[in-house]
């Protein structure tokens, strides 16, 4: 009893009919693919409303030149049955022209200055412009009451909830926790390019977060904790692109003063560019 729509004036009638009725709306925006930790997200929107409306929608406009876009998994079948298995009500699946229908070079844009620049913004230009935009579209596409997002894409939760704030979104926005596999490797779509071989170093991403978590927590100078991580990362065999010790608020530099921090990081193995994050509170 999945209902799925590909046209927004389906996805609007059917929204309509379900708030005219007094129900609540979740809304879980995914890129398809889906793995355990989508389908967490899919059940956190069920305990807190009485629809919960997914979509899939590979986005052009968050894709660099170069990067995946091409190659990114549609998997629509099985992410159909997973959907209707954990209670998802309805799946929307755009086409591209569905949500571009002018091209996207000649779209309006989203920009959330300052936050979607730094970190994984510094490394895929224009990444979070991508996200702002397609995220702000669909959320004026369905309207829900409550929309949830994982913590495993730290920065983009960020980017998102400061969006929702600049524009008054009427939304309420909840971060998930990360789904990870049994040997801490957070779930993710790009996890299917590694190489067996790869797939045996990778966990090493999110023991090095916590081994930094554990050395600024005794005290070790943030720069030091930082530096080693790295150099961990680097003998683990990733190439690590940054693995920084933040404050969770802003993703700012954290200073001695700061007590909410966030630790991320980013490496490349071979084809997958992985990205984890771990908090960490000083009180
Ligand atoms: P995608 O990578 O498909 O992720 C969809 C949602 O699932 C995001 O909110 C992401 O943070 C969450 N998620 C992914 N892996 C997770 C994990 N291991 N545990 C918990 N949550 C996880 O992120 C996107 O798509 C896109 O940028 C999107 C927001 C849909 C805009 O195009």
């Amino acid at each position: 009893n999945l209902i799925q729509v590909e046209r927004v004036a389906e996805l609007r009638a059917q929204v309509r009919a379900w708030r005219a009725a007094g129900e609540r709306i979740a809304f879980v925006p995914t890129m398809g693919n889906l793995h355990a930790g989508h389908l967490s997200l899919v059940r956190e929107g069920r305990a807190r409303a009485d629809r919960v409306v997914a979509s899939i929608f590979v986005n052009p406009l968050q894709f660099g030149p170069g990067e995946d876009l091409d190659a990114y998994p549609r998997t629509l079948e099985a992410d159909r049955r997973q959907l209707g298995e954990t209670g998802c009500d309805l799946l929307f699946t755009p086409s591209v022209r569905e949500i571009y229908p002018r091209g996207q070079d000649t779209h309006t844009r989203v920009e959330v200055p300052g936050i979607s620049d730094i970190l994984c913004g510094a490394s895929r230009p224009g990444h979070f412009v991508g996200v702002a935009t397609v995220v702000c579209k669909l959320l004026n596409m369905v309207q829900p009451d409550v929309a949830l997002f994982g913590e495993k894409d730290f920065q983009q939760l960020l980017v998102i909830r400061r969006l929702v704030e600049d524009l008054a979104l009427p939304v309420e926005v909840v971060g998930v926790p990360t789904a990870r596999e049994s040997d801490g490797l957070a779930m993710s779509s790009r996890n299917g390019y590694l190489t067996p071989e790869e797939r045996v170093l990778a966990p090493a991403l999110y023991r090095v977060l916590n081994a930094t978590a554990k050395a600024v927590r005794a005290g070790e100078p943030i720069e030091r904790a930082e530096q080693a991580g790295l150099e961990v990362l680097a003998a683990a065999g990733l190439c690590p692109d940054y693995l920084t010790v933040r404050r969770t608020e802003d993703l700012a530099p954290a200073g001695p003063e700061d007590r909410a921090l966030v630790i991320l990081a980013a490496a490349y193995l071979g084809r997958a560019r992985l990205i984890d994050n771990v908090c960490l509170n000083l009180d």
